[in-house]
């Protein structure tokens, strides 16, 4: 269910696949503590990146820095342009985005030129009333040649051996960590599904029945 699981898989091919990291490039991750972003910063490690990554408390900043990203952050108590300005002066290459929103605005006037954006989720929105107004983003995807894809993790389930080869490999040397948020009992299957929305989970969240 985790690391060889949907989670797992998402994060290997969203990340190695679409966005083709090379060794040096500064990447960026939110939901940064939750499963498929945890995962996605240790591979960006494992591949000679640069790491930041974002999550929605202290704890689990302390939490994403222990798993071996570079740099991690609160963006609730942050100014998110002003980090960026600090951390990535050189910009950014990679965006590993799990939470879309005015989030995604303000990381995207820091792509650089040839970068990659992997558009895995945008839990900000899922709950939107009103469609969010944000600046276009047209002529800098133009001008920088940025590539935007979206996916679908199950869409590579025939190349799941592949992932499951590499992903195996790192977890057994100790490469790769997730954590499991488990709640137990079928009728709390609610309960965990919103705590997605309220950040309570740190890893994978998985109910036992
Ligand atoms: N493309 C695919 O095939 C695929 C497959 C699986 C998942 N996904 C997507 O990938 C993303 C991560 O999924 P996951 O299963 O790994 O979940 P997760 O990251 O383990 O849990 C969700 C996390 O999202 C953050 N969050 C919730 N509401 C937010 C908001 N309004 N603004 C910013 N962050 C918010 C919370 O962390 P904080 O405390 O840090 O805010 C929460 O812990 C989701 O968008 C999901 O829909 C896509």
């Amino acid at each position: 269910m985790g690391v060889l699981g949907m989670v797992g898989m998402t994060a290997y091919f969203g990340f190695v696949d679409i966005c083709q990291p090379k060794e040096g490039e500064t990447v960026v991750v939110n939901g940064a503590a939750g499963a498929v972003g945890s995962l996605v910063g240790q591979i960006a490690k494992i591949k000679g990146c640069r790491v930041i990554g974002f999550a929605g408390s202290d704890d689990k900043v302390e939490y994403v820095k222990s798993l071996g990203f570079d740099e991690a952050f609160n963006y609730k108590t942050i100014d998110l342009d002003e980090t960026l300005k600090k951390v990535a002066p050189n910009g950014v290459d990679i965006y590993f985005d799990n939470v879309g929103g005015k989030f995604s605005v303000t990381v995207r006037n820091h792509m650089n030129r040839l970068s990659r954006i992997s558009q895995c989720g945008s839990i900000s929105q899922y709950n939107a009333k009103e469609p969010l107004m944000v600046p276009s983003f047209d002529r800098m995807m133009n001008v920088k040649e940025i590539k935007w894809q979206g996916f679908i993790g199950t869409s590579f389930t025939e190349r799941y051996p592949e992932g499951k080869k590499f992903m195996a490999e790192w977890y057994l040397k100790g490469k790769l960590k997730l954590d499991l948020h488990i709640t137990e009992g079928f009728e709390n299957m609610n309960k965990a599904f919103m705590e997605l929305f309220t950040g309570a989970n740190v890893g994978k969240s998985l109910v036992k029945v």
